[in-house]
């Protein structure tokens, strides 16, 4: 009982000073303290509020889309820091998705009714494209298949075999995905990488190449690769930011 009075005490007293530094009076009403963060702060419950009352909602997520080829260092050294980090600290506010295939070429064989794949570091690439993009089809959720995708660029080595380790590390059923990679499935779902690929706008001429909510600009490639979280963060618009979004003062 004597802890629960203090606390009201200490919120009365917090909200009273509050109100005198923001010039907003904490309502007496509790069911109105959540209702904007300047009256949270007033009443000095804002950490509850963001707890409890103000979640995030699905729709007010970031999108954040890489284009990239499965053996370019570049493309790696991107995705194992950048991608990774932002990953780990924000993943709730941020759709990410990957397109494998880059710079890639493709030419439709009407005789096996099969596309060809013709990729910047040769077959070993086109083979490493076709298993990300299993991996993607065979575990759609980015908390599956980020660290699967993470550990295949961290090593560089045959890529069946990292494949088939990365696979063992991170909870995915390399037969499944192998099922997908000899499949006309797995070719369609390329195929389809490769048609997004090439109608970016503005054209893809490089990679990694990033979108943030669809749109790619300079400012925005510099911005992703050098600190891709604070991007993130300056562009959400959500509910109830990650701390990790919140500017250090
Ligand atoms: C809150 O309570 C005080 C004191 O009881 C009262 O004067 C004030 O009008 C109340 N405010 C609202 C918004 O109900
Ligand atoms: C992000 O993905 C989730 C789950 O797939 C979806 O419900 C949500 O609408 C997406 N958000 C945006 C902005 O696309
Ligand atoms: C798999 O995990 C083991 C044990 O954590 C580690 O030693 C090994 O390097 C990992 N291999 C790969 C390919 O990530
Ligand atoms: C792979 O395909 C074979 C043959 O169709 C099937 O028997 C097997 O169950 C599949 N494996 C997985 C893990 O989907
Ligand atoms: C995010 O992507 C989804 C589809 O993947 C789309 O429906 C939604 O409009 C996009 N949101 C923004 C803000 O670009
Ligand atoms: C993306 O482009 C649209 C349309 O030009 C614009 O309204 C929006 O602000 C842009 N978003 C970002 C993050 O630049």
């Amino acid at each position: 009982m004597h802890s629960i009075c203090f606390l009201i005490l200490v919120i009365y007293t917090v909200s009273v000073l509050a109100a005198n530094v923001f010039g907003i009076q904490c309502p007496n009403s509790s069911a109105d303290w959540c209702k904007t963060k300047e009256i949270a702060t007033s009443c000095g419950v804002t950490k509850q509020c963001a707890s409890f009352v103000w979640k995030r909602n699905d729709n007010d997520r970031v999108n954040f889309t890489i284009y990239y080829e499965s053996l370019c260092a570049d493309c790696r050294q991107f995705i194992i820091t950048q991608v990774w980090f932002a990953f780990q600290a924000i993943s709730d506010i941020v759709n990410l998705t990957f397109i494998p295939y880059g710079n890639a070429h493709e030419i439709y064989r009407p005789e096996t009714q099969l596309y060809q794949f013709y990729c910047q570091h040769g077959p070993d690439e086109c083979y490493g494209n076709l298993i990300h993009t299993c991996a993607i089809a065979s575990y759609p959720e980015t908390q599956q298949h980020m660290p699967f995708i993470y550990c295949m660029d961290s090593i560089v080595d045959d890529v069946e075999k990292v494949a088939r380790q990365c696979a063992q590390n991170t909870s995915i059923d390399f037969e499944k995905v192998a099922n997908c990679t000899n499949s006309r499935m797995g070719n369609q779902l390329q195929h389809v990488y490769a048609t997004q690929t090439e109608h970016t706008k503005p054209t893809q001429s490089f990679v990694p190449w990033v979108t943030l909510n669809g749109n790619h600009t300079e400012e925005i490639q510099n911005l992703a690769e050098t600190d891709l979280i604070a991007l993130i963060c300056d562009t959400y618009k959500g509910a109830n930011p990650p701390a990790r979004c919140k500017k250090i003062l």
